[in-house]
């Protein structure tokens, strides 16, 4: 009994031993990298995912899982479909970067996951004008001041915007070429800005690939909270991309992304068809929304 009890015992050091070597032998291995960035990263990485390896006792199947999902990640990416970028997004990966990198200054206004609907060519729309371009929803006015830290208004920045249609798809997704739902505009001198958007309505981000079936597997919905994208630029400040949410919806604490920053949830104010417009449009008779979001960049430079 006290025999085989030691044996074990020198079994497990054996075990701990080769274990730990290994392990400091591959983050020394790094040693002699003469970027000394690239020598933390790669160090701590190794050690945080051998450490991870070994406290939950990785066994091979599931290693040979996990390099399934990599795989699979790899063949559904392409110019438009980005399956790594939506993996950082679902582990919180992006936001956690995103607040590092951004971050808390005076009352700047928070930043938020980018997400794959940008795209760099969009319309510009006059002060006022529908960014809309057809997609379906309901109007909602939208207005705004940009300032810097200091309140200073800041003239001539320009706000991109971009958000999906009643049916929870944004113009990219329909692969016919339309620009809907998108549109930027420059603030006037004392840096207002408004324009006609959409109600923001919920929708799932791309669920169709391997994140899609990990949440699955894991009970977690792939619905974002309804949002309304922004990125606003102007000289000296630090460029900004956010969203604004919708005060009450029952999705802002479960955003598939944790995107959901409190400070940028908003109070969207719902009107009666026969309400007057802020600039006398006429809406034929449908109700609509309006809300007010006061951007406040942050004056480091991005
Ligand atoms: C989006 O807001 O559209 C989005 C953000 C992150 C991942 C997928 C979609
Ligand atoms: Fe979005």
């Amino acid at each position: 009994m006290v025999d085989s009890d030691t044996s074990s015992d020198q079994d497990d050091s054996t075990q701990y031993r080769r274990e730990s070597d290994l392990t400091s032998r591959v983050v020394t291995s790094f040693d002699n990298a003469t970027d000394e960035r690239l020598k933390l990263l790669m160090q701590s990485l190794t050690t945080h995912l051998h450490n991870f390896l070994r406290e939950v006792r990785l066994t091979e199947a599931e290693w040979v899982r996990g390099i399934e999902f990599l795989t699979a990640a790899g063949h559904i990416t392409d110019d438009r479909r980005q399956e790594f970028i939506l993996l950082s997004d679902v582990l919180g990966v992006s936001m956690q970067t995103i607040a590092m990198n951004n971050p808390a200054v005076a009352d700047a206004t928070e930043a938020t996951v980018v997400g794959p609907f940008f795209t760099e060519k969009s319309p510009e729309i006059p002060l006022g004008g529908d960014m809309s371009g057809g997609a379906t929803g309901q109007a909602c006015w939208v207005e705004g001041t940009v300032t810097d830290i200091a309140g200073i208004p800041l003239a001539g920045a320009r706000i991109e915007v971009w958000e999906a249609d009643s049916e929870g798809f944004y113009d990219v997704q329909y692969d016919d070429g339309r620009a809907a739902g998108r549109g930027h505009i420059y603030t006037d001198d004392d840096g207002g800005y408004r324009f006609w958007g959409l109600q923001p309505t919920p929708y799932p981000i791309p669920h169709d690939g391997p994140v899609g079936d990990l949440l699955a597997a894991v009970g977690r919905s792939p619905m974002r909270a309804s949002h309304l994208h922004f990125k606003v630029t102007s000289p000296d400040t630090r460029t900004l991309i956010t969203h604004i949410f919708v005060e009450g919806d029952d999705l802002l604490t479960s955003d598939a992304v944790f995107g959901v920053r409190e400070s940028l949830v908003k109070k969207f104010v719902q009107h009666h068809a026969d309400s007057s417009t802020p600039d006398g449009r006429d809406l034929e008779g449908e109700p609509w929304s309006s809300v007010r979001f006061d951007i406040v960049l942050s004056s480091v430079r991005s």
